[in-house]
């Protein structure tokens, strides 16, 4: 599960997304100042207010990076300018396209984790993905316990302390990523099962009809998308 895949192309300029489709973007967040400062004029007037509340300038940077970065994406599928893209945010947050920009069912998902983030587009079906940069947790038997299934839990129990980062990264982008498709977020990470190994890519138990792709975007970092249905076909662009 550790070396990086290298699958991300540069996207071609006639760019389509088919129905049985999931295209996934990565995005570098440390953009340089004129580039941000064109991203950021594509930005929202709540967006923008959003990216203030920052304390750190770093923050405020990478948010504007993502969000503005994520405008652009969508306004390749949707043949419209980045600023003209509008969101509308489900209950717990998601956000969604706002109906004025939603004639072709595009779904989207964003995740963002140190100076990477990823995007996951689909035009049929709710998607959601999960990136997270591997790092020392000091209390990760403790966490697992709390948020992991009793079986997952053993699992990574049994693990040596290398292996077990790794894999409670991979456990917890893989539940996040259908949290976050579902919209449901963090509240529910012991309801969905997922089944893995340190050699084995892994499953959601929760719902058979559901597929989970794991990426690893960079070295020391896991990613998840989770789509339902199965038959896709995953593409993956370097913005
Ligand atoms: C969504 C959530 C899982 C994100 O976790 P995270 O690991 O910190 O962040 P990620 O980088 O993976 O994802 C963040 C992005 O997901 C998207 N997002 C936000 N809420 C979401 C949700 N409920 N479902 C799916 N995606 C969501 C956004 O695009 C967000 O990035 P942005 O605001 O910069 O655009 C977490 O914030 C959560 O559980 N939210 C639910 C909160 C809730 O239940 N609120 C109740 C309010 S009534």
């Amino acid at each position: 599960m550790t070396a990086v895949n290298n699958i991300w192309q540069p996207a071609p300029i006639d760019l389509t997304l088919l129905p049985d489709e999931i295209h996934v973007w990565r995005i570098d967040l440390d953009q340089p100042e004129a580039q941000l400062q064109n991203l950021a004029a594509t930005l929202s007037d709540d967006e923008m207010i959003r990216a203030q509340r920052f304390h750190f300038q770093e923050h405020q940077q990478r948010f504007i990076a993502g969000r503005g970065i994520l405008r652009s994406i969508l306004s390749r599928y949707l043949g419209i300018k980045p600023s003209e893209v509008q969101f509308n945010y489900q209950q717990r947050g998601k956000p969604i396209l706002a109906e004025t920009c939603a004639s072709r069912g595009l779904g989207f998902n964003l995740s963002h984790s140190q100076e990477l983030g990823l995007c996951a587009v689909n035009c049929t079906r709710e998607i959601g993905v999960d990136l997270e940069y591997i790092r020392p947790v000091s209390d990760l038997e403790a966490l697992a316990k709390r948020f992991f299934l009793p079986r997952e839990y053993e699992m990574l129990r049994s693990l040596c302390s290398n292996q077990q980062q790794e894999v409670f990264f991979r456990y917890w982008t893989c539940k996040e990523a259908y949290l976050k498709a579902t919209g449901d977020g963090l509240s529910q990470l012991e309801e969905v099962e997922v089944f893995l190994t340190p050699t084995k890519p892994a499953k959601l138990q929760i719902t058979q009809d559901w597929s989970l792709f794991e990426l690893i975007p960079a070295n020391n970092y896991v990613a998840a998308v989770a789509v339902a249905n199965f038959g896709w076909n995953l593409k993956c662009w370097q913005y």
